[in-house]
């Protein structure tokens, strides 16, 4: 049969490649540009060289910014109250890239070097399935005597990849894995795994230190219209920017000199085990501010109470754990316009030393009242009016107060 391998170029889905081959699959390497740094030309020899036969490098930035984070910025996605979700962003569109070049070339089956351990498989997965139910998957890492036993432990691999000429990169291998695209890079497993172990500062490669970081502060804006960016203005470099893709490239570019966007978290995988990740997320860190921020100024009060406790919570949920091509996702999704078409406006920015500071922000859609909201003036109704509003949602609390005293539970 013909395999689709999801190829990195790295030593474990080379082995893999030259594996599937050994068992007798014909097999075409794939690879997706999400935005990470990658020698993608390399990649290409490599796969050849160790025997694919063919070679897909297929472009999905555009569509990995408009359909995955675009939503999930709308909706101020992010997991356990850190974790901005940029590999888990990137597996659906990944997926989706590889099941259409499945059906081109004629392949039953699909392969992938995720381990048994992670979320990364499920998201893969049930990605497939959810596209294209009748592929076959061929998960190495998952199959005991063939595989996983066979290649234990790095040595395992090297030796397998001498006999196979595979070619072996020069430079050590990096103490942790990595993943990377345009929205984020991750760090995990080796030094990492013990969770009190400070990562190394040279292993941070998408920002500056924060100390390290310029002294002055830069000021930049960023027009919102319906809870997207739309425009990135940096006075100082006398630059604007309009294009998706191209918004989010110049963020990167101002975070990482300003150090923003680093994170260090222990967090809940699907399967239930718990893990230790690093993650540098530069430009999504200061959209998301900005968008919070904006909200705060154009959305209404219960819209916004409502999105919060459903739309960031489960559409979060749905995309850490591949949820992605399900009818809840696309019911999720189908409520985040609704809730973003007063998000017009402006947002200035200072970036400071690891800090995304608002300066202020503006809209024309006119939710905010300064002389209602003002503390000098009288708005559209009597300060008294206000003593009946509390005499009223007083009357329960009152209750219960008067419960408790004779209860003697105060
Ligand atoms: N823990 C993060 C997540 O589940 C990052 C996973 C990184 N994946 C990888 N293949 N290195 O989204
Ligand atoms: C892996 O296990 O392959 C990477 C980490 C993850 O998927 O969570």
């Amino acid at each position: 049969g013909r395999v689709l391998l999801a190829y990195s170029g790295g030593l474990d889905t080379s082995c893999i490649l030259a594996w599937l081959i050994e068992e007798g699959y014909e097999v075409i390497a794939f690879m997706a540009d999400v935005g990470q740094e990658e020698d993608f030309e390399a990649a290409r020899k490599k796969a050849l060289a160790v025997g694919a036969k063919k070679f897909y490098l297929v472009d999905l930035k555009r569509e990995f910014v408009t359909e995955l984070i675009y939503p999930a910025l709308q909706a101020n996605c992010i997991y356990e109250n850190v974790y901005l979700l940029g590999t888990s962003l990137a597996r659906p569109i990944i997926a989706r890239g590889m099941m259409s070049i499945a059906e081109k070339e004629g392949c039953h089956f699909v392969s992938h070097g995720c381990t048994g351990k992670g979320n990364d498989q499920v998201r893969f997965e049930l990605a497939f399935y959810g596209l294209k139910p009748d592929i076959k998957v061929i998960a190495p890492w998952r199959i005991p005597a063939e595989f996983y036993h066979r290649f234990a432990g790095r040595q395992a691999l090297l030796a397998y990849a001498a006999e196979k000429k595979i070619p072996v990169q020069q430079t050590a291998a990096k103490p942790w894995s990595t993943d990377e695209n345009l929205f984020h890079i991750s760090y995990e497993a080796g030094i990492l795994e013990d969770p009190d172990t400070t990562p190394p500062a040279d292993m941070w490669k998408l920002t500056t230190d924060p100390e390290q970081a310029p002294q002055t502060p830069q000021r930049i804006s960023i027009e919102f219209a319906a809870g997207l960016p739309v425009k990135v203005t940096v006075p100082d470099e006398n630059k604007v920017y309009t294009d998706g893709v191209e918004i989010f490239l110049a963020l990167n570019a101002l975070a990482r000199k300003h150090g923003i966007g680093r994170i260090d978290i222990v967090e809940n995988r699907f399967i239930g085990v718990k893990s230790r990740g690093c993650y540098e997320s530069p430009g999504a860190t200061i959209l998301r501010a900005a968008h919070v921020d904006l909200e705060g100024l154009t959305l209404d009060r219960n819209v916004r109470a409502l999105r919060d406790q459903f739309v960031t919570i489960e559409l979060s949920r749905i995309l850490y754990n591949g949820h992605w091509f399900t009818p809840e996702r696309e019911f999720v999704i189908s409520s985040i316009p609704a809730s973003q078409k007063t998000v017009n406006g402006v947002v200035r920015l200072k970036l400071y030393k690891g800090n995304v500071v608002i300066e202020g922000r503006s809209s024309d859609e006119g939710l905010y009242d300064e002389k209602e909201s003002s503390m000098d003036e009288l708005g559209g109704f009597e300060p008294t009016d206000t003593t009946g509003f509390i005499a009223i949602e007083s009357i329960r609390i009152k209750k219960w107060a008067q419960a408790n005293i004779r209860k003697g539970r105060v």
